[in-house]
């Protein structure tokens, strides 16, 4: 045991996701999973008043879809923005916010084929009607430069598995500083209090930072390797790493098309991540036959997706196309 040095190393983490993001250590509590994060503030939210409508996006991943769904036996009523052809229309959510919103749940980049939703407008609407805004950010931290301040949200959740380089086992919240004291997650511990190490059993103290939503020990081991990436990350630069991801992107949408790939949804790399997905078959044995030929792809439902990073090639995103034309017989 070497508490000292754990308590630090979740710090340095916190400090490190924050820097991704624009924010200061402060404003970040630390979870094993979005999941979780998603329900502490879920937890910290009041159905019984005026305010019961959940606006949640058809884009969510289904794990924080589904911790919205659950408030409805707290008494909150789920309200959807539509997908249509793989993208959301960021008016229909001007006709959900209204003044029975609680909050507004919009991922940043969707799953499915990368599509981005402008969440800095999506928050001011839920701003101006005096809801809140919660935005996982779990399929573009990584991929393009975020500041949460110029968004103006609320709550942002991510994990650290996919573009942040990391491992499972960590993930990390941000909650806006001049909200903070005014949410008490009653799923709670130790370390959510003023002073985990005063060991008062008999008070409920709430920390005055986001370290009001942390629960228990922290995912320490895991903190390591998250900050390892996440510095990785931040040493290239999310603006390099943009710029770099556009082109493979583009890459992937041209070369896509010029093999008679069906893509999903837009082609308009300005609103969409470098995550490209195409319309397949039997995407769970498209993905099989790419994996033996050594391309990993990952089968989403009816689609095959290519997710490439910064230190992918120009090559590297030619041979996947030119496997999954193969593999699907377009070619
Ligand atoms: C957008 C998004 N949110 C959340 C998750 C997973 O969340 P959790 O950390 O709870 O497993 C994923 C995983 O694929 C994801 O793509």
């Amino acid at each position: 045991m070497d508490w000292d040095e754990w308590m630090s190393e979740a710090a340095r983490a916190k400090a490190e996701f924050a820097t991704r993001i624009g924010a200061t250590a402060a404003d970040i509590a630390v979870f094993s999973s979005v999941s979780e994060a998603t329900s502490a503030v879920a937890i910290a939210l009041d159905f019984g008043g005026a305010r019961r409508t959940l606006v949640v996006s058809e884009a969510e991943f289904p794990t924080v879809a589904h911790v919205w769904l659950a408030q409805e036996r707290r008494g909150a009523r789920v309200s959807w923005a539509a997908v249509r052809d793989g993208v959301i229309d960021a008016a229909v959510y001007d006709s959900l916010i209204d003044d029975s919103t609680a909050l507004v749940s919009s991922c940043h980049g969707y799953f499915m084929n990368g599509f981005l939703q402008d969440v800095a407008r999506i928050a001011a609407r839920a701003r101006d009607a005096g809801a809140l805004s919660f935005v996982d950010a779990y399929q573009t931290l990584g991929t393009i430069p975020i500041n949460v301040r110029a968004l103006g949200v609320d709550f942002l959740a991510a994990g650290n598995l996919k573009f942040l380089m990391g491992i499972p086992g960590i993930a990390f919240l941000y909650v806006r500083p001049e909200i903070v004291a005014s949410l008490e997650p009653t799923v709670t511990g130790w370390f959510g209090r003023t002073d985990p190490f005063a060991f008062n059993n008999k008070g409920l103290d709430w920390a005055p930072t986001a370290s009001r939503f942390d629960t228990g020990t922290p995912p320490v081991i895991n903190a390591y390797v998250a900050r390892a990436g996440m510095a990785i990350v931040n040493e290239v630069g999310p603006q390099r790493i943009r710029s770099w991801l556009e082109i493979l992107g583009q890459r992937l949408i041209d070369g896509g098309r010029a093999r008679g790939l069906a893509l999903h949804g837009t082609g308009d790399m300005t609103g969409k991540t470098s995550t490209t997905a195409f319309v397949v078959r039997d995407s769970h044995a498209v993905e099989a036959a790419m994996r033996a030929r050594g391309v990993l792809p990952a089968a989403r439902g009816s689609v095959i997706r290519l997710a490439p990073h910064f230190y992918n090639t120009i090559e590297d995103v030619d041979r996947a196309l030119d496997l999954l034309a193969e593999v699907t017989g377009t070619t």
